[in-house]
């Protein structure tokens, strides 16, 4: 009992002292340079010469075990510099996202940390003069749902936030996905990692009804489903991932059994040609203030539409 309870205590003093600001880090880029804000003075990209005011600001999160380097990673920043432009920062919480002793349960127990560091950089961008109505963000997996549970702390609501398959293990009764910002869309490519819940504005349900990928060959890459979630969301700034009616294999037993159906709103009423994706703008709106499910075909091999 006594040993328990002294390591016990020692968790919650590692836990509540640690210095989560202290490790986490924001790196502007500027056509695709790297600036680490850690390493200037104020912290303020705009003081810094890197953004200016008036900028559309793009924050963006990875994963478990993924870096500000990550392949798909270093797409996506290439392909918000070309088709978006402005501030782009990406969150380098490497310290507990990447070490190889953290494990995916550890990770876990330091969400809240990392989820209020990046809470408070989005409040002092918006101080530092970034608007709200110009800002858009990005996270996959773990990363989403830093993202989404930090933006929906925010004071004012921002205008877009995109995520793709929200991680599942570990996150039961989260917030309402909606409250993140004037537009959420979720893109699910996953049964096992991602998460179940269809709660945003747009749910996209990829390939097999979101929960499997065609493209999630052992010899394409070296993940599963959930891995093609981002390689989907970067191929569409070039290729149409194009809404279709609901697959028939959706309503097969293995499907309805694993989704609940009857929570899948459907959205009906979306214009010809909408589409998965950023390059899919004025998407507010669209499939109604309580959200919906849209579908999209996807392929073993690029462009994977
Ligand atoms: C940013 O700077 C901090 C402090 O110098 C450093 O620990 C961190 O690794 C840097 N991150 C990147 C991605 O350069
Ligand atoms: C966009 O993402 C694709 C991967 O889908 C990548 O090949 C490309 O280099 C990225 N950037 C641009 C500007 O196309």
């Amino acid at each position: 009992m006594k040993y328990f309870l002294l390591v016990l205590s020692c968790y919650f003093a590692l836990a509540f002292g640690e210095d989560y600001a202290a490790n986490i880090h924001f790196i502007v880029y500027k056509d695709n340079v790297p600036f680490n804000l850690s390493d200037t003075a104020s912290g303020n990209p705009i003081e810094e010469g890197l953004c200016s005011a008036d900028d559309q600001l793009a924050v963006v999160v990875y994963g478990w075990i993924e870096s500000c380097s990550t392949g798909w990673m270093v797409d996506l920043i290439s392909n918000l510099t070309e088709y978006r432009g402005g501030c782009i920062i990406c969150m380098d919480y490497g310290y507990y996202a990447e070490k190889p002793y953290i494990t995916y349960p550890i990770i876990l127990t330091q969400f809240m940390g990392i989820r209020d560091v990046l809470h408070q950089e989005m409040e002092d961008l918006r101080t530092f003069g970034f608007s709200p109505s110009k800002t858009y963000m990005f996270g996959m997996s773990f990363g989403a749902q830093l993202v989404l549970q930090s933006a929906e702390l925010l004071t004012n609501k921002i205008k877009e936030v995109d995520v793709c398959d929200p991680a599942g293990p570990g996150f039961v009764a989260t917030p309402d996905p909606r409250q993140a910002a004037e537009n959420v869309q979720c893109v699910h490519t996953s049964v096992d990692l991602g998460t179940l819940d269809r709660r945003c504005h747009q749910d996209w349900n990829m390939g097999h009804c979101g929960l499997y990928q065609d493209a999630a060959k052992p010899t394409l890459r070296d993940t599963g489903n959930h891995a093609t979630c981002p390689i989907f969301y970067n191929s569409a700034f070039r290729n149409d991932f194009k809404a279709i009616p609901m697959p028939l294999e959706c309503l097969l037993p293995q499907a309805l059994d694993i989704l609940d159906f009857l929570t899948l709103t459907p959205c009906n009423n979306y214009p010809t040609g909408f589409k998965m994706g950023y390059m899919q703008r004025d998407k507010q709106g669209v499939c109604g203030s309580k959200g919906g499910n849209l579908y999209a075909k996807t392929t073993a091999n690029y462009p994977y539409n």
